[in-house]
């Protein structure tokens, strides 16, 4: 039976999304920073692209330590990137084009510079002491970065936990007050009329109430599967029960405002992210990242592997989000060893595989890591790692220094690419700009840019209505040239 997904589906569900990081996407004032003016004035570029939302890494009020992902102050905007005004203007700017804007929503922790860490650390009984988790001893949680993730406060002889770096405190969402807190904030810009929020490590935002250790493992790395690692079982601080049921919960405060986009940043095995998305009425978020692909292999077998696995724990209503590079991860067409032609394959599959598309600033032209070293990293995770040699985590496929991956858009082949009219960047611009950038693949007719912006625009291909016979289909593309005049007989195969 033809099932019509259109007459049931949420907007985001047959959406494509544009990842921006804001700091590096064009800089309209000259300080070597992009800003939000900047996003504005590049908007008729995404929109041509054939994108219906824009997710935004946080632009909020922020000591910039983990360059926004450490929120000092959730209802402003931080000067780097403009004002109220300009975060006004932008959402206004993005709908009157008929796209959707997404923020990155950082609930499970505040930098340690927020108002309310400032107050719960200052004494064990301000009306803020409870707000954030602490105790007099760590156990033996580790971070996701690795290491004790529990870090003293000598005003109060106590240790406070911290899932990902020490400046980044986790709130306590066992305290109602906190909760009514976050709440209210994702109320405040979901009146304003943001239309949903990309959720930074959800699945660590419940901790074991009882501080229970975590179980040996003898697994030292994590996996996009399996989170645990570091010699122990993440059991009493990843993917915790109370954080399924807080998707729902939070997915009930959206739903005042109408339809509103919730996609959750979430790892571990696919029944297990599957949690988040709520009952079978996919009541609880609406979209959550499945980090397996970002490890994609390049052969037509691991795609028909992982297409049939998502199918089977994705199916309808559900919805699966297909993502291969980030603002944490290595850049696409760099696993590929700059082959265009098989970036050119894996677009095509992004862009027509059932499911939504996100895709990350700067793919849509091939731009690739810049490896920088670990020392000079604005970054501070390779700081934490400087002392093990980086050939270890290039064997390992891990990228350790995430300014690699953030480097300025290339926008031309002029000075900084377009990016800046500054002297420096703040992150240097990758040396290939002369050839790689938006303007001379806009000229060229069998550029990336513009097979990405065909597959991206066309509504037919866009979203096929079913299952595409992926093992023909992808034997069949595998030359990759002559891209576009196959796409025509391929498109929704199943249909
Ligand atoms: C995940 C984000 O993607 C990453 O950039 C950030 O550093 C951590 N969460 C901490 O917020």
């Amino acid at each position: 039976m033809q099932y019509n997904h259109r007459m049931t589906l949420s907007w985001y569900h047959t959406a494509s999304i544009y990842q921006i990081y804001p700091r590096s996407f064009y800089d309209s004032n000259g300080d070597g920073i992009g800003d939000i003016q900047g996003i504005i004035q590049k908007l008729d570029y995404i929109h041509d692209l054939g994108f219906d939302a824009i997710w935004i890494s946080p632009f909020f009020s922020s000591p910039q330590s983990d360059f926004g992902y450490d929120i000092s102050d959730y209802t402003d905007i931080s000067p780097d990137y403009g004002t109220m005004r300009d975060a006004l203007q932008l959402m206004d700017e993005v709908h009157r084009r008929g796209m959707h804007l997404v923020f990155d929503m950082v609930m499970n922790h505040t930098s340690s510079e927020h108002v309310w860490f400032k107050e719960s650390r200052s004494s064990r009984n301000n009306p803020k002491a409870d707000w954030y988790l602490w105790r007099d001893k760590p156990n033996n949680w580790n971070s996701m970065t690795g290491g004790s993730g529990w870090h003293y406060a000598p005003e109060r002889d106590q240790y406070y936990w911290a899932s990902f770096l020490p400046f980044q405190p986790d709130l306590n969402y066992r305290n109602p007050e906190v909760k009514k807190a976050m709440l209210d904030i994702v109320r405040f810009w979901l009146g304003k009329g943001v239309d949903g929020f990309r959720l930074d490590i959800f699945n660590v935002i419940y901790k074991d109430a009882e501080f229970r250790d975590n179980p040996f493992s003898f697994k030292f790395m994590p996996t996009e599967d399996d989170p645990s690692g570091f010699f122990q079982e993440a059991k009493h601080t990843i993917n915790l029960p109370e954080s399924f049921e807080f998707a729902k919960e939070l997915r009930a405060t959206c739903d005042e405002f109408g339809e509103r986009i919730l996609l959750g940043e979430v790892s571990g095995n696919k029944s297990i992210v599957r949690k988040f998305l709520g009952d079978e009425t996919n009541n609880g978020l609406g979209l959550v990242f499945d980090f397996e692909m970002l490890n994609f292999k390049f052969s037509a077998e691991y795609f028909r592997g992982l297409i049939e696995r998502i199918e089977k724990h994705f199916p309808n209503p559900f919805m699966p989000v297909y993502v291969f590079s980030n603002h944490d991860r290595r850049r696409t067409i760099y696993r590929l060893n700059q082959d265009v032609r098989k970036a050119k394959l894996l677009a095509m599959l992004q862009l027509t595989v059932r499911g939504v598309p996100c895709m990350y600033y700067g793919e849509e032209i091939g731009m690739t890591d810049l490896p920088l070293p670990f020392s000079t990293a604005l970054d501070p995770i390779p700081h934490k790692f400087k002392f093990i040699p980086r050939f270890i985590f290039d064997l390992l496929g891990l990228t350790i220094n995430r300014d690699e991956v953030r480097t300025p858009m290339q926008w031309d082949a002029t000075e900084n690419a377009g990016f800046s009219s500054a002297n420096e960047a703040w992150l240097p611009v990758h040396p290939n700009y002369d050839k790689v950038n938006v303007e001379g693949q806009s000229r060229e007719n069998h550029s990336l840019l513009n097979t990405v912006r065909v597959l991206n625009k066309s509504a037919t291909m866009k979203r096929p209505c079913g299952k595409v016979r992926w093992n023909y289909w992808m034997t069949f593309q595998m030359e990759c040239l002559g891209i576009r005049e196959n796409l025509r007989m391929k498109q929704c195969l199943s249909c």
